[in-house]
Parts: structure tokens; C-alpha cells; sequence
């Protein structure tokens, strides 16, 4: 068969042939993949930095995607962690990590947006106590996953939703009930929940103006770090986490467990029609040019 295939960290995968997996236990089948997302974990997968990544090599890449099963049923998938990814014509598919798709469903939203919609539907049902009426602020409101942050809390019944980040054209179109510039975030000062993509820098920005100008600093305040686009590390402010009634956790592979994660795909998939996603498809055999492509929409790979 073709998959994608790195062979060497920090150089782009490239189409090539490989062998047909096979299911080792009584729950995995071997599916016929029909997209697979080129998320931002499948870029730090096949260039060894993602913190699971063990360092193994030919790897083919894809932690996600959407699959024919045997039984002739339409399913989206999650992959543990192997080096047997998603983007190959067949991938072998544990039936537990996975669920079928509504008949309506479009396979390649799907694949495009299951993995950035996830990091806030998961946040904030798994990992956080989050009420509704609870007003919430996306930090790095601009990629994939801050768009379906802003929907995904409004769909979960945030009260106000805050929108900031760094491209003022991208925050306007957003449906959020306020669009900040990363210089205005203090003017979200008295949110509940911050959901945080951006860390590095104006993480630390954000912490020393929110906790500022916060009208009442007893309020309980939940930070959520989901990304670092703007850094690994950031500097937290001693005063910030003294100042304020403030609540720094993480969400994401790990901190949440798996089966929680695996317990949310069927609502996910379920609500997932009602969210805008943005997104390309590009053949298998055009991966290599892919990975170098950068915009905003996510792209899609279809054998
Ligand atoms: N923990 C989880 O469960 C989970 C799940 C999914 C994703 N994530 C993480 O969430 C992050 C975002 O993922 P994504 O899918 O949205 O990626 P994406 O679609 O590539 O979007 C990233 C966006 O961040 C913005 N950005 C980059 N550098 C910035 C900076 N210095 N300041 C402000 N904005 C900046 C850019 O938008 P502009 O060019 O418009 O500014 C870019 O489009 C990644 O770190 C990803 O690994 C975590």
C-alpha cells in the first residue's frame, strides 16, 4: 500500500510504499482510510518533539482520521501511539477508539476538525469543573482549535465569550461576543475559564493584566494551557498566583485520561455538524508538499 512515511526527524514525510499492518487483538480491524488530519500533533509526531513521542523511526504519521471498517461502516478514529499512523491507504484501527459516523456526516470535516474541536470540548467537560453562564476567554482565538474554542463554548453555554489574539481580520469574523487584540485582553479581566492555545510570552501578558484589572480577585479564575504556538515555556508571574484566586491546570493527552477522551468522541461527533470548520483536502501523493504549506485551513490528507 502508500503511506507517508518519515524517515528521518525533522525532514518532511513522503509517499511511499509500506507494509499492510495487521490487527493484533480481537478489537483492532484494519480499515480503508478516507481522510486524516494534518494537525499541528502530527507535525511535532513525525519531527520527534511531541512530549509522548519515543524517538522510533520509519514512523508513519496521523493520530486521527476517518475509515472504512469491514463491517462497511464509516468510523472516526483515534490511534494510540504508534508508528502506524493515519496517513496510509489502510491503518489498523482499535474498534473501542472509535465510533461510527452519522450518515449525514462529511468524512473530511470530520478528519479536519474532531482533533481542534476536542482540546476545548474535552477542557471543558473533562477537565474543569465549567458551569454554564461561566464566561470564558480564548487565548489564540485565531487557529483551528481557537475557532472551535470560541463555538465550542458558546455550544456548551458559556455566558460571554472573549476572542483575542494576535490578527485583528481572523478575531472579526469569529462569533464571539467580544474580539480582543492580545494588547486588550485586561478588558476580559473578570472571566471564569481561560482557555489558553498561545503560552510563551503573552501568556504571562495576559496573566499580569487579567489579575490586574480583576474587579473581585476572589472570583475563582480556571486557567487551561491547551497550546504553546507562542512558546514551550513561559515566565507566571509569582504575584499573579498569589494576587488572584487562580487555578493553572492542563488539558490534553495525559493530564486528561484516555478513556475520558475516548468517552467524548460520540458527543463530539455527534455535535459536530454544528460547528464551522475550515477545510483542504490533499492527495496522499502530494504529502510531502503539504507539510510545507502554511494558512488557515486545516488541511486534510485522502489516499
Ligand atoms: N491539548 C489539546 O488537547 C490540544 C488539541 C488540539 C490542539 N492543541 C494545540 O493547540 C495549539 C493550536 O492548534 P491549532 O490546531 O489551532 O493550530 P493552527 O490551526 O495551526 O493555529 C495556530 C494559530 O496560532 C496563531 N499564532 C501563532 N503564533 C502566535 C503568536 N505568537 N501569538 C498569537 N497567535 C499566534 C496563528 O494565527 P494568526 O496567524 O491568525 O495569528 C495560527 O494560525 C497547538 O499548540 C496545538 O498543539 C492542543
Amino acid at each position: 500500500m502508500r503511506a507517508a512515511v518519515v524517515t528521518a526527524f525533522g525532514t518532511p514525510p513522503t509517499c511511499q510504499d509500506f507494509p499492510v499492518p495487521e490487527p493484533a487483538t480481537k478489537d483492532e480491524v484494519l480499515v480503508d482510510v478516507v481522510a486524516a488530519g494534518l494537525h499541528p500533533r502530527v507535525r511535532s509526531q513525525a519531527d520527534g518533539s511531541h512530549y509522548t513521542e519515543k524517538g522510533e523511526l520509519p514512523l508513519v504519521p496521523g493520530i486521527d482520521g476517518v475509515g472504512r471498517a469491514p463491517d462497511g461502516t464509516l468510523r472516526y478514529f483515534v490511534l494510540p501511539d504508534t508508528t502506524m499512523g493515519a496517513m496510509a491507504e489502510r491503518t489498523v484501527v482499535d474498534l473501542r477508539r472509535s465510533v461510527v459516523l452519522p450518515d449525514d456526516a462529511d468524512p473530511v470535516l470530520v478528519a479536519a476538525g474532531m482533533n481542534p474541536a476536542m482540546s476545548a470540548w474535552v477542557a471543558l467537560r473533562r477537565r474543569i469543573d465549567f458551569a454554564a453562564g461561566q464566561d470564558v476567554l480564548v487565548l489564540g482565538a485565531t487557529g483551528n482549535a481557537g475557532r472551535l474554542a470560541v463555538q465550542v463554548a458558546k455550544h456548551l453555554g458559556a455566558g460571554r465569550v472573549f476572542a483575542a489574539g494576535r490578527n485583528p481580520e481572523r478575531l472579526a469574523a469569529l462569533p464571539a461576543d467580544r474580539a480582543l487584540t492580545l494588547d486588550d485582553v485586561g478588558e476580559a479581566a473578570d472571566v471564569d475559564v481561560v482557555l489558553d492555545y498561545l503560552w510563551g510570552p503573552p501568556t504571562a501578558d495576559a496573566l499580569r493584566e487579567i489579575v490586574t484589572h480583576r474587579a473581585d480577585r476572589g472570583r475563582p479564575l480556571t486557567w487551561v494551557e491547551i497550546g504553546s504556538v507562542a512558546g514551550r515555556t513561559t515566565e507566571l508571574p509569582s504575584a499573579a498566583l498569589r494576587a488572584a484566586r487562580l487555578q493553572l491546570v492542563g488539558s490534553g493527552q495525559g493530564s486528561v485520561p484516555t478513556r475520558d477522551i475516548v468517552a467524548e468522541l460520540q458527543s463530539l461527533v455527534a455535535e459536530l455538524g454544528a460547528f464551522r470548520i475550515d477545510a483542504r483536502t490533499v492527495p496522499l501523493a502530494d504529502v510531502e508538499t503539504a507539510w510545507k504549506e502554511t494558512g488557515d485551513q486545516r488541511l486534510v490528507v485522502t489516499p
